[in-house]
This record gives structure tokens, C-alpha cells and sequence, in this order.
């Protein structure tokens, strides 16, 4: 019997080849995810045709394992006017999250950025900025209270030279409001692990790290809960962080936190001059590092991109000239990235993952003559 050509196209290619979940979690990680967004949000829109096709690696639960909504949850939709709550945007990722089987990672309650213009329009007194910081938090954490496994409760407060950055909160709170941010996302979510989240806090002489690390401990000094330290990680293929910078990096801030993640990575490359192997190649090894520094470093739960398909990216929208930087191409193909984590999740598949706060010991002894590999430290 003859089989009809789309048949034998349907056997030829296995419906999936390797997951980066199943992969992930297999070298010992929590999860790997995809941030998505509501249908017809911005750089989607013209897009409609591939929603199909996108819908089902999205939903894939070997492919992805957690997401988070990348604007649905943040002020301008959830609090458009004063104490007036809408959480329609939000609420079609966490029930896609439901729905698929995703952890949720929730994301973000104080933000200088895709505000309420109301917020930055008013002239506040201290005393008033508190309470509409609270009411913020109570009102979006407490309605999402549960179904978040993760929260970014304070995201971006760090200048591009390290110091606070003036932002509303900043210029009429100082330091004080990142305090009573962590301290009412607590109350009101008390089984949400609680994130400092930022961009450019990836490399070890970093200014932002070290910013990042004195938020830390400035929460941990007043006695204020604090879980992890989320990098965003939208990095540049043509200039990445090594292994050795994500895992020194992510060390410094586990000394102080329970736990660490990537949680918007994106590799962007450089658009303006044509595209080539050697630049996905770059692209691909930034991609690696982060793999293997995550599995390398015990508290790190996690990698989270930013979005899975490049029509989809925030990057070629904000900076003109750059692109490319997910693992799925506008025509679905899989460029080298996607197969480049997957080797590394292959590399580390059921072997222990080290202990958080244990010393480290490799598991057998090297066979002498071989350069031991360094997998437990910096
Ligand atoms: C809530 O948000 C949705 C989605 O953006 C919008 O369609 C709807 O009109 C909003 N509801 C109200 C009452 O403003
Ligand atoms: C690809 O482009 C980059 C950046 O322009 C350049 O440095 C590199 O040499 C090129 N590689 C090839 C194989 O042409």
C-alpha cells in the first residue's frame, strides 16, 4: 500500500525531538520555561496564522515546564486607575499555566516601568505612596495568592551605575519602599517565593551585582524575607557572560538567598549586518553557559526565556537592529541554540546535582591524566 506523502513526512520527523524541559530537569533543574503573552499583544498581532503551531510547543509539557505572563500581570493592566483592579490580561497566562501544567512564575508587583500613568502623574506624600504601594500588592498578589510559585516583588530598582534607581517609589520612599514591597508581598502571598529581579546583574564585577547583592542584604539585615535573586539575563550574542562569571555571579547571591534563576534569557544578535554561523554560534554558547552554570550552582531552580519564538521577542521592538534571540525562528525551524542546551542537559542527565551548602566533592574520583572538571565551585 502506498502511504500518502504527509504521512511518511508525519513518521520521518519524530512529532518531538528532544524537550528542554524534560532534558532540563533530568540534569536536576526545577523546570525550564517560556514567558508568553495574551494573543494579539503587540508584536503578536500580525502573527495570528502561526498561533496553532505556537499553541502547541507552547503547550508541550515536556518543552516547557513553567512560564510567566511577560505583561499581563504588570501595573498599567492590573491597577489601570486607583484601587480599580483588572486582572483579565493576567489571568489568560495563569490559566494557561493551569491548563498546561506550568509552574507560574508571577511577575512584577513594583516596577518603575509599563506603570499606571497615575501612578507618576500624582505628587505623593510618603505617607500616601505607602498605602497605594500596599494596595497594589495586596490587591494583585493577594488575587493570584497560591498559584504563584514565584514572585518578582521588586524588579529593576538598580541604575545602570548601581545605585537606586529614581524612580517614583525611590524619589518619595528612598530604600524604605523595597523593604515594605518584600514585607507585603509576604502577607499577602506567604507561599510565593519572594525575587529581587533584575537585567545586567549576571557578571560577577558587575556595579548592578553588586547593587543586587546590597538589596539582598539589606533586606536580610531588617529581617525581611527575601528567597531569590532573579537575572533576567537578555544577553548579546556577540558579548556574553562565561560559565565561570554566571556561576561566580550566582554563588555571591546564594550565600544570602535559598534559591537563584534565569528568568527572562534572551540572546539577541546583531541584526544589521547579515546573518552567519558564527554569530549563532555565539548565540548558542551563551546559551550553554547559562545551562551549565545553572546546574553547576545548587540553588539555582531554574531557566526561564523570554518567550520561544523570535515574531514574538520584545528585542527587535526596543533595539532596532538586533533580533534573532530565541531558540525558535519566524518559520519554526530550531536554530543551533535549542540543540546546544539540550547536549548540555544531556551531558549532566541523572547525576546528582550538588547539595545546596554542602562542601564540594565530585562524585568519582578522575581518572588521572584527565583535567578534573570543576563542577561544584567558581
Ligand atoms: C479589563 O481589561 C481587558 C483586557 O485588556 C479589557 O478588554 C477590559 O475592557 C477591561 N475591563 C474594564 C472594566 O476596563
Ligand atoms: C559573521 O559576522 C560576524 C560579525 O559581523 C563576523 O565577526 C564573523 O567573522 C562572520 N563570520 C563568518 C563566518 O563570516
Amino acid at each position: 500500500m502506498k502511504l500518502p506523502s504527509c504521512v511518511l513526512a508525519a513518521a520521518a520527523v519524530p512529532l518531538a525531538s528532544a524537550q528542554l524541559d524534560f532534558w532540563a530537569k533530568k540534569a536536576g533543574l526545577e523546570f525550564f520555561g517560556a514567558a508568553t503573552d495574551t494573543p494579539g499583544f503587540r508584536e503578536r498581532e500580525p502573527y495570528a496564522a502561526s498561533y496553532p503551531k505556537y499553541d502547541a510547543i507552547f503547550a508541550d509539557p515536556k518543552e516547557f515546564g513553567q512560564t510567566t505572563p511577560t505583561n499581563g500581570q504588570k501595573w498599567m493592566f492590573v491597577e489601570p486607575q486607583p484601587g480599580v483592579f483588572n486582572f483579565t490580561e493576567g489571568e489568560f497566562v495563569s490559566k494557561l499555566a493551569k491548563k498546561t501544567g506550568k509552574i507560574l512564575r508571577c511577575h512584577a508587583l513594583v516596577w518603575h516601568s509599563q506603570l499606571a500613568p497615575w501612578v507618576e502623574e500624582t505628587t505623593w506624600t510618603p505617607e500616601e505612596l505607602k498605602a497605594v504601594i500596599k494596595r497594589h500588592i495586596f490587591g494583585v498578589a493577594g488575587h493570584w495568592k497560591g498559584q504563584c510559585a514565584h514572585w518578582d516583588v521588586v524588579n529593576e530598582a538598580l541604575d545602570e551605575d548601581g545605585t537606586y534607581r529614581k524612580s517614583v517609589f525611590y524619589n518619595v520612599l528612598g530604600e524604605e519602599y523595597i523593604k515594605l514591597a518584600f514585607q507585603w508581598a509576604a502577607e499577602a502571598d506567604p507561599t510565593a517565593k519572594l525575587y529581587y529581579n533584575d537585567y545586567g546583574i549576571e557578571r560577577p564585577a558587575s556595579v548592578k551585582t553588586a547593587g543586587a547583592l546590597r538589596i539582598v542584604k539589606l533586606l536580610k539585615d531588617a529581617g525581611i524575607r527575601i528567597d531569590g535573586v532573579g537575572m533576567q539575563a537578555h544577553l548579546h550574542a556577540d558579548n556574553h557572560p562565561t560559565m565561570e562569571d554566571h556561576v561566580k555571579t550566582m554563588t555571591a547571591y546564594a550565600e544570602h538567598v535559598e534559591e537563584v534563576a534565569f528568568t527572562e534569557l534572551d540572546v539577541r544578535i546583531k541584526t544589521g549586518t547579515p546573518l552567519n554561523d558564527t554569530k549563532l554560534a555565539w548565540q548558542k554558547e551563551s546559551y550553554q553557559f547559562v545551562s551549565e552554570a545553572c546546574i553547576r550552582v545548587p540553588q539555582c531552580v531554574g531557566i526561564t526565556i523570554w518567550d520561544f519564538y523570535d515574531p514574538f521577542s520584545w528585542i527587535p521592538h526596543v533595539f532596532p537592529d538586533n533580533g534573532l534571540a530565541l531558540p525558535w525562528s519566524e518559520d519554526f525551524s530550531k536554530k543551533p541554540a535549542y540543540d546546544g542546551m539540550i547536549d548540555i542537559f544531556k551531558k549532566y542527565a541523572d547525576k546528582p546535582r550538588p547539595k545546596p551548602g554542602k562542601p564540594t566533592k565530585p562524585t568519582k574520583p578522575e581518572k588521572p591524566g584527565k583535567p578534573r572538571v570543576k563542577r561544584f565551585s567558581a
